[in-house]
């Protein structure tokens, strides 16, 4: 396993579309590999392949929360060519943030609930309900796959500032 660079805004490679995953080869496994050590070690709760700069549809994610002895059991979890299905009335809000919009977070709304379909990495179809950080969580991740950021559902104003901020940031790395 490796740790992959994390692609931070305003890279353009996360407007891009990420394409389905064909087959689940050795590399296709490699690269979930991978993206599991890079999130750990960030840390974080998922990531999309193109934040690694693999405009793939494939997430990562690990929701589990420490136990009452602080320790935190690893449930990773891999979503491959994932679908949102279904997706409730009911709006809920979390405050968000992202590996590629590092140190910062704002809250969104988006559906309480939503129905998702994906495969594993054995190549098994699945359809889950998903609700609270999970739903979240999901539609934040596939988001990605589709170019679409958080800071996306914010006021134009928000978002301008963001970008200036993160697009200085950029620049003063590059110099
Ligand atoms: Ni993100």
């Amino acid at each position: 396993m490796a740790i992959r660079e994390i692609i931070i805004l305003p890279d353009k490679q996360l407007r891009l579309v990420s394409k389905p995953v064909e087959k689940v080869t050795p590399e296709i496994r490699k690269l979930a590999d991978d993206m599991f050590e890079t999130m750990y070690d960030a840390p974080g709760i998922g990531l999309a392949a193109i934040q690694v700069a693999q405009p793939l549809r494939l997430i990562t994610m690990d929701l589990a929360k420490p136990d009452e002895s602080g320790e935190t059991t690893r449930r990773p979890r891999v979503f491959i060519n994932p679908e949102i299905i279904s997706a409730s009335e009911e709006k809920s809000v979390y405050e968000e943030g992202c590996l590629s919009i590092p140190e910062y977070y704002e809250e969104v709304e988006r559906p309480a609930r939503v129905r998702v379909r994906f495969l594993d990495l054995d190549g098994n179809m699945h359809e889950e309900d998903a609700q609270g950080l999970y739903a979240t969580c999901i539609q934040h991740e596939i988001d990605h796959l589709n170019g679409v950021l958080f800071v996306d559902y914010l006021s134009k104003l928000k978002r301008d500032r963001v970008l200036k901020k993160f697009t200085k940031a950029a620049k003063r790395t590059v110099e």
